[in-house]
């Protein structure tokens, strides 16, 4: 502890109270423009949300259901074993196999506080001081910050529209140093809505195994894809790569779970025995009703989940068309997940109601002060430029929604 001389009343010297680690991480981005977006509404206006990463269905019934029942179990008033409820696990080994055709058993999986807590884990456990970690970008704003709290180094490789926002194996490779340890590596995208056609996932698998890479692979939106695109698991089309892969999944996307935080990672046997050793002393296990909800979710039928996929497929087709309308976006069509990423580059600089907007994050300030409409900007997700636009939310709300920023927009002057 610093003595009182050092630190205390009357000292110049500044008092040293959050640890630099912590002090050096963001707020995430994307929750900030969701609760002044939220605050604002509090406050009686009409704002349209476009910034959370959130399914706006309720969790389907028979989960609902399975979770009432369960806290009417005192079994589950109680701790379960840190890796999650037995019976979840083996759901999971289940579901994996149906869903993406990699082969696990209970002991792989590590049942987390949603897929976020699967990803610090994953960091927590993969890094040592000063190794590099490969994250293309634009990316998810939570991945930098685990990585760097976890003691690694983001190494943030930028992509564009020409390659549909799709890392290249020669653009890895122009990041790779011998410290490179990890690759992070996200299809369907968020924020770009990007999904990886299988032969690039194998080219990008190989090129891990060639060199020594670890993968975490962040699965989290498998089951959004749009127009026929599928997803693949990178270790299932790279069987080569198992012994060096993580992968990340969860409930909150494919069942509107957001709010009950189970997620998971699956990876070899002595990664995911270093985690659960780790989140025995942070969290414990997933809170014990979540894992019930969670274990009817898994085991149950995909009809739920595909009934949201077509109405997210109706909104992203709509949402494309009308953001192409506007004079000065461009967007690229999102095959997956539930985000539009359009370039607003052709409006900086461009003056509307007396601003001059002069990057994409005070185009969006501009947005939600003059059209009430909150978007995310590209600066959260490393990429300048660009607007996330989350179309997880109602058609009507949606379409009022562009309607107003076409509006403003289209004042420019
Ligand atoms: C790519 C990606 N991975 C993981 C997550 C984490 O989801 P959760 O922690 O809610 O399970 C999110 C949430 O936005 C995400 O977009």
């Amino acid at each position: 502890m610093a003595s009182q001389t050092e630190t205390g009343p009357g000292s110049t010297a500044p008092e040293h109270r959050i640890s630099k680690r912590i002090a050096a991480v963001s707020p995430s981005a994307t929750l900030a423009v969701d609760a002044k977006a939220k605050a604002l509404q509090a406050l009686g206006e009409n704002v349209i949300g476009f910034g959370a990463g959130e399914p706006d269905f309720p969790t389907p019934e028979h989960i609902v259901e399975a979770a009432v029942v369960a806290c009417r179990d005192p079994k589950t008033h109680k701790y379960t074993p840190t890796g999650g409820l037995p019976a979840l696990r083996e759901a999971l080994v289940e579901k994996t196999r149906r869903d993406s055709g990699l082969e696990v058993t209970p002991s792989q999986i590590l049942v987390t506080n949603g897929g976020k807590h699967a990803i610090a884990n994953a960091f927590a456990v993969l890094c040592d001081p000063g190794d590099e970690v490969l994250v293309p970008a634009p990316y998810w704003t939570t991945y930098p910050e685990s990585i760097a709290l976890a003691g690694g180094v983001p190494v943030v490789i930028p992509t564009d529209e020409s390659s549909e926002f799709r890392v290249s194996v020669a653009e890895l490779e122009a990041a790779r140093t011998e410290k490179t340890k990890v690759l992070l590596f996200v299809s369907p995208s968020n924020p770009t809505g990007s999904v990886y056609p299988r032969q690039e996932i194998e080219a990008i698998g190989q090129w891990a195994v060639d060199h020594g890479i670890w993968v975490v692979t962040d699965e989290i939106y498998e089951h959004l894809t749009y127009d026929g695109v599928e997803h693949h698991s990178m270790p299932v089309v790279v069987p080569e790569l198992v012994d060096r892969c993580i992968v990340v999944n969860g409930v909150a996307k494919t069942y509107a779970m957001t709010g009950w935080r189970v997620g998971w990672l699956i990876g070899p046997t002595d990664v995911v025995t270093a985690a659960t050793n780790l989140q025995s002393h942070e969290t414990s296990n997933v809170a014990n009703v979540s894992q019930r909800a969670a274990l009817a979710a898994v085991a149950g039928d995909l009809t739920a989940a595909e009934a949201m996929r077509e109405a997210f497929d109706r909104r992203r087709r709509t949402i494309h068309t009308m953001l192409n309308e506007i004079d000065g976006v461009s967007c690229i069509e999102p095959k997956g997940a539930f985000y539009a990423f359009p370039s607003v580059k052709g409006l900086i600089g461009r003056e509307f109601r007396g601003r001059r907007p002069a990057s994409s994050a005070e185009l969006a300030e501009l947005a939600i002060d003059e059209a009430k409409v909150a978007v995310v900007p590209g600066e959260a997700f490393g990429a300048p430029g660009y607007f996330r636009m989350s179309y997880a939310l109602g058609d009507e709300n949606l379409v009022e929604g562009v309607t107003r920023l076409s509006k403003l927009f289209g004042e420019a002057s």
